[in-house]
């Protein structure tokens, strides 16, 4: 696994969404319909579990909008790849594979709201507090992490990891050369 390790095994990660499935399945009424909008790239693994452990009537949309750029910290503005429309009068649940400063989450949260949903919460998988410079609500939490860059299970690295089963942190401090500053790039 070179300079990768473990936060969360696949089955930590699958226990976590069936209990956010009930969470998330006791939030909204039975005859309610539940708009998933699952985010490209990195939360597509999650949505797919995601909407297989909910007992909740869905209906299934993407959007795909980035943040990262190129490099491993956020950058804004988002780019948008494709913008999710169609959602007036809908429940909708944004699928997040992480919450980081919140840029991202944010911008989408506005441009549907401009379209009037019944309702519109977010999921996320992964959540890191520390990093957030926008006050986005987030309605149902995975995980809460330190600050560490996170791979697998749909999160990337330069498009690399993102195939891997479970969630990994990349271990920067035993690759630093003796002598060295440690920097965070986490
Ligand atoms: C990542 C992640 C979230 C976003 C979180 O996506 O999937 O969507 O960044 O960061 P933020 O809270 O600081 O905005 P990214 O832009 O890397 O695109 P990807 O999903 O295609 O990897």
């Amino acid at each position: 696994m070179g300079d990768l390790k473990i936060l969360f095994s696949a089955d930590q990660i699958h226990t976590r969404i069936v209990t956010l499935a009930r969470e998330i399945d006791a939030a909204y009424s039975t005859e309610v319909v539940v708009h998933i909008i699952g985010v490209l790239r990195g939360g597509m693994m999650f949505t797919a579990d995601l909407v297989r452990a909910l007992t909740h009537a869905t209906t299934i949309d993407f959007t795909h909008l980035e943040s990262y750029a190129a490099s491993k910290r956020s950058s804004g503005p988002v780019i948008w790849h494709l913008k999710p429309n169609n959602v007036t009068e809908r429940h909708v649940l944004i699928v997040e594979d992480i919450v980081d400063t919140g840029l991202t989450l944010n911008a989408l949260r506005e441009h549907l709201l401009q379209q009037d949903p019944a309702s519109l919460s977010t999921v996320c998988l992964l959540s890191k507090p520390a990093r957030r410079n926008h006050d986005v609500p987030v309605e149902f939490v995975g995980f809460s992490i330190s600050d560490r860059f996170v791979v697998g299970y749909g999160l990337d690295l330069d498009q690399r990891h993102r195939d891997l089963p479970y969630l990994a942190y990349l271990d920067e401090e035993h690759k630093k050369p003796a002598g060295t500053t440690t920097i965070d790039c986490v």
